[in-house]
């Protein structure tokens, strides 16, 4: 395995890498949900990168660029048992150096819900992956389902400015209990742990109750929220049932629609979304 710190270094590798080359795009403190993307990225490619890369500019001021948890040791480890052939893991330098004013922002998807809550924040995210992609020049990148609306946004930008690749989506990894594994779980306290089930709950709640027939999305909506709040430490964002390619809030659920959520469990703001299929 073969650690890159440079664009230019990159650039170079790129040149004579084995085809076809899959690029799984992260900000490290890996855990089983992104060695899941990266398995799958295994399994179809000749030649895995993986970055690391805590993007500051999808971080608002008020957020924890500075804090977010970094163990670099532990994902090296993580990522040479996954057979990953190159980290690519450049500096805030490197990726923004003095003069960088090219921002690449996708409309409309990005003004709700993840969008409506942290502004600016997918503006950072597609022009980060955009230049991931310009770097590496992958066939394909991996994502979560985690993130519902980041795949959302990601699959939009490469549709309107043809780049010439392929978004592949990994279903969420959880924990036993059913809460969605996520970098962020390490700043909940043991209560707040215990608590954090309440969304993976209510998102199967509505699920299951979709499943045997209930079709009326407010009526969903209102159950996960009323489900939510009897948990005390627990406090909402948004809860949504979703149109997956608008993002649009449904009045009659239909397939594939997305139930997402986002909810603070004390100071740890927390997201999950579930398909209904
Ligand atoms: P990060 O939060 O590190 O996540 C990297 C990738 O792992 C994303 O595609 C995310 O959806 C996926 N992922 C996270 N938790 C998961 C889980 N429990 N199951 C399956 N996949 C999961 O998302 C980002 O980084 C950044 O926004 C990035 C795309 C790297 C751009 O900076």
């Amino acid at each position: 395995m073969k650690v890159i710190e440079t664009v230019a270094e990159m650039k170079k590798a790129r040149k004579n890498l084995p085809e076809p080359v899959g690029l799984v795009p992260t900000m490290g403190f890996l855990h089983d949900g992104h060695i899941e993307l990266v398995r799958r990225a295994r399994a179809e490619s000749k030649t895995v990168v993986v970055s690391i890369f805590v993007n500051p500019t999808q971080f608002l001021p008020n957020e924890d660029f500075a804090t977010y948890p970094r163990d670099i040791p532990r994902d090296l480890a993580m990522l040479e048992n996954a057979r990953t052939d190159i980290v690519f893991m450049p500096s805030v330098q490197e990726m923004y150096p003095e003069g960088f004013n090219t921002w690449v922002e996708v409309k409309k998807v990005t003004d709700r819900l993840e969008g409506a809550c942290r502004p600016g924040h997918f503006r950072g995210v597609a022009t980060v992956v955009n230049k991931l992609f310009n770097i590496v020049q992958p066939a394909k990148a991996y994502f979560g389902q985690k993130d519902a609306q980041q795949c959302v946004v990601v699959k939009k930008m490469v549709a309107d400015l043809d780049m010439n690749l392929e978004i592949v989506i990994i279903p969420t990894v959880r924990e036993p209990d059913g809460l969605a594994m996520s970098s962020r779980n390490v700043y909940l306290n043991p209560q707040e742990r215990r608590a954090a089930v309440v969304l993976s709950r209510a998102l199967f709640q509505a699920q299951s109750q979709w499943k045997k027939g209930e079709k009326d999305a407010e009526k969903l909506r209102k159950e996960m929220i009323a489900l939510i709040r009897r948990e005390p430490l627990a406090s909402i964002d948004y809860v949504s049932i979703a149109d997956p390619v608008t993002l649009d809030e449904l009045g009659a659920v239909k397939p594939g629609a997305i139930a997402s959520l986002a909810v603070r469990i004390g100071k740890t703001r927390l997201i999950d979304n579930v398909i209904m299929e």
